[in-house]
């Protein structure tokens, strides 16, 4: 159906965009594509009259005439009214944020490190001013998240957190478990396809879900996580012999990221490959797919999902922020939220309770299983499943083991203990489970 265009004149509103990669030039083509539907539900007129970037030479799908690699003069530029900055890193993201605020310009970012490291500076900042900050690409790439969370969730006591919070990892993890290609290569095809962050070791080794993890535990505790006080553990120690027993135990490999109030009211937040159980909603989440599932005490249980890395997904959420925005302009404020001062007191990871896969070596000989079932025994550790194979080789045994729930610090004991008896060859892997 074609709707009629907004014929009456509507109030400019003039953007500067910081980068023009990946994000940015998603978001520019959703502004010109869907420019009248954008017009008719934001009673505006957006229109980008500067494009900052690095390299002039680069083709680009913007005219020449709106870019420039002076990112500071469209940040002080007194015409401008709001910033989006999808340049990513620290700096000069940061400094360029900075100036835009105390320049009295609403900004809208994608960069999940900035908001991590220095979210509650900048939204105080931003309060302070009158002005918007606001974020909703920079966790879950197109998936409204951080909306709902500050809004309509916002009467909940939040009881706990997970989901998969990084496309490029699970595009790669179900790549290795669905193609059976290595990490590398698959990798390099989210690379392509716009997925991974400028340096990918970001997403491989966990940091972009660390910060993503930290974002969502600040909004959803109202105390602030810093990125530091969120265990990491990245994808890269994921072996195809663990994507063989996941697949016959029945399970998916994903990188979950889990925060959740301990009953002291610390709180406890981890970035790590988890196991989950086919019947767990998160194991069907696969590809550049991301998923968050938050459970509240007055909403229940609740998930949103969607594309959570690439042009298309991210620049959505991007040109979704900067309407809300041009709304608020036309109504002469902004709509932050109050961002929390108080520190989180971070739980230990020992104080977690899990199920546990864990893989081992042994030597083939009489009373081995005893002396490592009465190591478990020792440290509190109680076995659920165990399956063993021939290793054709010295008269060694690949053992694998499911452990009923136990504490982390319990958990860990053993492992250590195993490791110094003489017929333990080898720990070769172990990872959480997720029912
Ligand atoms: P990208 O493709 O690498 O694009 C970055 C853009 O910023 C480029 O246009 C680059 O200029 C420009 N830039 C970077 N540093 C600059 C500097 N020092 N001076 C001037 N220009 C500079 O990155 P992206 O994937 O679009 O990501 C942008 C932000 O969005 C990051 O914070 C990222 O974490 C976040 N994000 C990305 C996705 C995704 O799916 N890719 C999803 C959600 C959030 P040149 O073009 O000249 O190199
Ligand atoms: N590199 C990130 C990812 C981009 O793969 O999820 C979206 O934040």
């Amino acid at each position: 159906m074609t709707r009629t265009s907004v014929s009456e004149p509507l109030p400019v509103v003039r953007v500067g965009m910081l980068g023009f990669g990946t994000v940015g030039t998603g978001a520019f083509r959703m502004l010109q594509d869907n420019r009248e539907a954008i017009r008719r539900r934001s009673r505006t007129d957006i229109q980008i009259v500067k494009i900052g970037i690095r390299d002039a030479e680069k083709p680009r799908i913007a005219p020449k005439e709106l870019l420039t690699t002076d990112l500071r003069s469209i940040v002080t530029d007194p015409s401008i009214d709001v910033i989006l900055e999808l340049m990513g890193g620290l700096e000069p993201a940061g400094e360029l944020v900075e100036t835009a605020l105390r320049s009295g310009k609403h900004v809208i970012t994608a960069n999940k490190e900035l908001l991590a490291k220095h979210g509650s500076r900048l939204v105080a900042l931003a309060l302070k001013q009158g002005l918007d900050l606001q974020f909703e690409a920079a966790v879950g790439g197109g998936i409204p998240l951080i909306q709902p969370m500050k809004h309509q969730l916002a009467g909940n006591d939040v009881l706990k957190v997970m989901g998969i919070l990084n496309g490029t990892t699970n595009y790669i993890l179900t790549q290795m478990f669905e193609q059976g290609k290595p990490l590398e290569e698959a990798l390099a095809e989210a690379q392509a396809k716009g997925y991974a962050e400028a340096d990918p070791t970001n997403d491989v080794d966990g940091y972009d879900a660390q910060y993503k993890l930290a974002i969502l535990s600040t909004i959803a505790f109202d105390q602030v996580v810093p990125p530091e006080a969120v265990h990491r553990e990245g994808i890269r120690g994921i072996s195809t012999r663990e994507i063989h027993f996941a697949k016959q135990l029945g399970y998916r490999i994903k990188l979950l990221g889990i925060v959740e109030r301990m009953p002291d009211g610390a709180i406890l937040a981890r970035v790590h490959p988890t196991m989950v159980a086919l019947s767990h909603p998160l194991a069907s989440v696969n590809g550049v797919y991301n998923a968050v599932w938050l459970q509240g005490d007055f909403v229940g249980d609740v998930m949103f999902s969607g594309r959570g890395a690439g042009a298309d997904p991210t620049g959505s959420a991007v040109v979704g922020d900067l309407i809300d925005v041009c709304r608020n302009i036309r109504i002469g404020g902004a709509a932050n939220f109050v961002m929390p001062e108080e520190q989180a007191k971070p739980a230990p990871l020992e104080s977690l309770r899990s199920r546990y896969y864990l893989r081992m070596v042994i030597q083939d000989r009489p009373k081995a299983l005893g002396c490592i079932a009465t190591v478990f025994g020792n440290c509190n550790v109680s076995i659920s499943a165990m399956e063993a194979r021939p290793l054709g080789q010295r008269n060694l045994i690949e053992i694998v083991f499911l452990i009923h729930p136990c504490r982390e610090a319990d958990f860990l004991r053993s492992l250590k203990a195993l490791r110094n008896i003489h017929i333990v060859e080898n720990i070769s892997a172990w990872m959480r489970l997720e029912e």
